[in-house]
């Protein structure tokens, strides 16, 4: 029976050190502050900006949302950034995804000054993880790498999949885990193969965004399982990438959802908002 990756608690002791960080910085007069840009009633969008606030609230930060009606047009958005960029007590601004249809994500991505981008999705931050030479790391693989970290998961030399190929989770995750001497396979929609493949990974990271998309036969006994799935069972609860009551039964580690990734995701917000705040403070 795999050990389950307790996520929440793993974001706890994070959340407890940027509090430290926080706490610091106030001497200096200084309170990190993130702005929140949400567009339009996407109620999970809404959910994950009103966590994002808590968490924010609760390790000393500051946080302001900017809530726009889903009519918004593209240069009213360009404007809001442009205005946030300037803006002194804001050191971190993250546009919630996905926008309504219409409006240019990528256009608004790269407005977005390089500094204060907390999430990691400017163009320039995301060449900067390429290459190893980074000030911010995308939130939820930096969030698994340092799950695995505090498990004392060794990633050097295994064999590590990762299924899904997005620009937020499946290609920054691959270059993490390369970054820490894994050998990377990216599997995606056109793979062949894809539980052979599977099967051989030591660690496998789940971002495909199906439900229970990963089942008993496609993990290796003993493997390391990472579901970074957010998705609503038959049912309508909540579950993962990953069929957890068959897969656990094999894993060595494997993380729940809720409770495993997602967690880590904001901790790792948290962490980048304050890393801002100093940069722009230096
Ligand atoms: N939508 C889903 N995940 C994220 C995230 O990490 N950042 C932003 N901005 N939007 C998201």
């Amino acid at each position: 029976m795999a050990k389950r990756i307790d996520g929440k608690a793993i974001a706890a002791e994070i959340r407890e050190k940027v509090a430290l960080d926080v706490q610091n910085l106030a001497k200096k007069g200084i309170t990190p502050g993130l702005a929140v840009v949400i567009v339009g009633n996407d109620p999970a969008s809404r959910t994950y900006v009103n966590n994002k606030k808590k968490a924010c609230a609760q390790a000393g930060l500051l946080s302001e949302e900017y809530a726009l009606p889903a009519q918004t047009t593209q240069q009213e958005l360009m404007e809001l950034v442009q205005k946030l960029n300037k803006k002194k007590e804001i050191h971190g601004i993250l546009v919630q995804s996905p926008l309504p249809n219409g409006l240019d994500e990528e256009a608004v991505v790269e407005a977005i000054d390089p500094e204060k981008d907390v999430d990691a999705f400017h163009p320039s931050n995301v060449g900067r993880i390429m290459i190893g030479n980074y000030h911010f790391l995308p939130c939820t693989p930096a969030g698994v790498i340092e799950l695995l970290r505090a498990e004392n998961i060794e990633i050097s030399g295994k064999n590590c999949v990762v299924i899904g190929r997005s620009n937020i989770v499946g290609k920054p995750m691959a270059m993490l885990l390369l970054h820490n001497n894994g050998t990377v396979t990216i599997c995606h929609s056109k793979t062949k193969d894809l539980k052979e493949i599977c099967n051989k990974a030591d660690i496998l990271v789940a971002a495909v965004g199906k439900a229970k998309f990963v089942t008993e036969d496609m993990v290796k006994p003993g493997a390391v399982v990472i579901d970074v799935g957010m998705n609503r069972d038959e049912n309508g609860k909540l579950c993962g990438d990953v069929d957890f009551d068959s897969v656990e039964k094999i894993a060595s580690y494997i993380t729940p959802v809720p409770g495993g990734v997602g967690p880590m995701t904001i901790a790792m917000l948290l962490k980048n908002t304050v890393t801002a705040a100093k940069r722009q403070n230096i």
